[in-house]
């Protein structure tokens, strides 16, 4: 007979089983629908973090943790009938809002056809799939999906740049991502050598895994490195959509002119909301054409912008090292931790 391990979440009532130990601690809360925080499911981004308060696991070294510990819940896998994992006060607080019956949205697999696949600059594509209405597909904003290829071989996870409505729902039934090439034998190569309007792809999601709390009237400044864009713009869009005069800023990385992304976009946003701004920084061209871009890293002209982040809420997606160095930098602004928010995007 199988053996069943229940884990939980302290100090809330989310609870799941993982079948047996074959399975880590994340794939086990995935197939129960529970939304923890995650991202490359490869132990590389370190977003799945968590704390081992009761019982034991093994890891993929098949080492055994039975202390207090950090742990990633993608590469843990449990070893005792009980394991208990811990968040921080904030962090539960989001999970249990997230988690809560009447707000869930369950993930669900979906076959949708491409209705556009095109290159928006040297190395990125941008993929749209039609949604049927019937779906009533619905979506946190900053939510990611996972796509699949060849009976699930490849599978990646794509964040979806657009906003959902009040009720949660998609716009205009036509869901995007931005997809780098990463020149790697994988989907991000398939997609953009292979894949054509008319195509059909196997989705599952979305996953809320983009976690923030940000009330209504809190300033916001969103920090992009390259595609990261699109969680970004997904949760800036539906803030200012829920108030108009919101201060809010982007603030994108790229190396060149050519590799800018959604420019059109933060025009229009910037067109449409008095309070919203955007800069870019270009870390490869020195010649500026004008005052929207800066040069050099964020680390280097972050504070050009701001000399205190304290009272702003801050949102950081983009690689692994750029999440890593800009969240080092923006404490050094004075940004609060309980105020920084991040979506890592594992290269690997
Ligand atoms: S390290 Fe576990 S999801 Fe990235």
């Amino acid at each position: 007979m199988e053996k069943k391990y229940l884990i939980s979440i302290k100090d809330s009532n989310i609870k799941f089983n993982a079948k047996n130990n074959n399975y880590s601690i994340l794939d086990s809360a995935i197939a129960s629908n529970i939304i923890l925080p995650h991202g490359c499911k490869s132990g590389a981004c370190g977003s799945c973090a968590s704390k081992l308060t009761k019982g034991t696991i093994s890891n993929k070294n098949s080492e055994l943790i039975s202390k207090n510990n950090s742990i990633l819940l993608c590469q843990s896998f449990p070893n005792s009938k009980e394991v208990i994992i811990e968040y921080t006060s904030d962090e539960l607080k989001i999970l249990k809002e997230k988690n809560r019956n009447n707000f869930k949205i369950i993930p669900k697999e979906l076959l949708l056809q491409v209705v556009e696949n095109k290159s928006v600059t040297p190395m990125v594509k941008k993929l749209s799939l039609f949604v049927p209405p019937k779906l009533n597909f619905k979506f946190y904003p900053g939510s990611h999906m996972d796509l699949t290829y060849e009976n699930n071989k490849l599978c990646r996870k794509y964040s979806i740049i657009n906003s959902p409505n009040n009720s949660l729902n998609l716009e205009s039934n036509i869901v995007s991502f931005l997809i780098v090439n990463h020149n790697r034998n994988g989907l991000s190569k398939i997609i953009h050598n292979k894949i054509k309007p008319g195509d059909l792809l196997k989705l599952k999601g979305p996953y809320a895994t983009f976690q923030y709390k940000i009330k209504k009237d809190d300033p916001v400044i969103g920090i992009a490195g390259g595609t990261g864009i699109s969680p970004i713009l997904s949760i800036v869009k539906d803030l200012l959509n829920k108030n108009h005069t919101l201060n809010a800023l982007i603030y994108l990385s790229v190396r060149n002119r050519d590799e800018i992304l959604e420019m059109s976009t933060l025009f229009k946003l910037r067109q449409k909301y008095k309070n919203f701004s955007f800069k870019i920084t270009l870390t490869r061209e020195k010649k500026l054409p004008n005052n929207i871009f800066l040069n050099g890293r964020v680390n280097d002209n972050l504070q050009k912008i701001f000399k205190d982040l304290s009272t702003h809420k801050v949102l950081i997606s983009g690689s692994d090292k750029f999440v890593d160095a800009t969240y080092r930098h923006v404490l050094k602004l004075n940004a609060l931790k309980k105020n920084i928010y991040y979506e890592k995007f594992s290269e690997n």
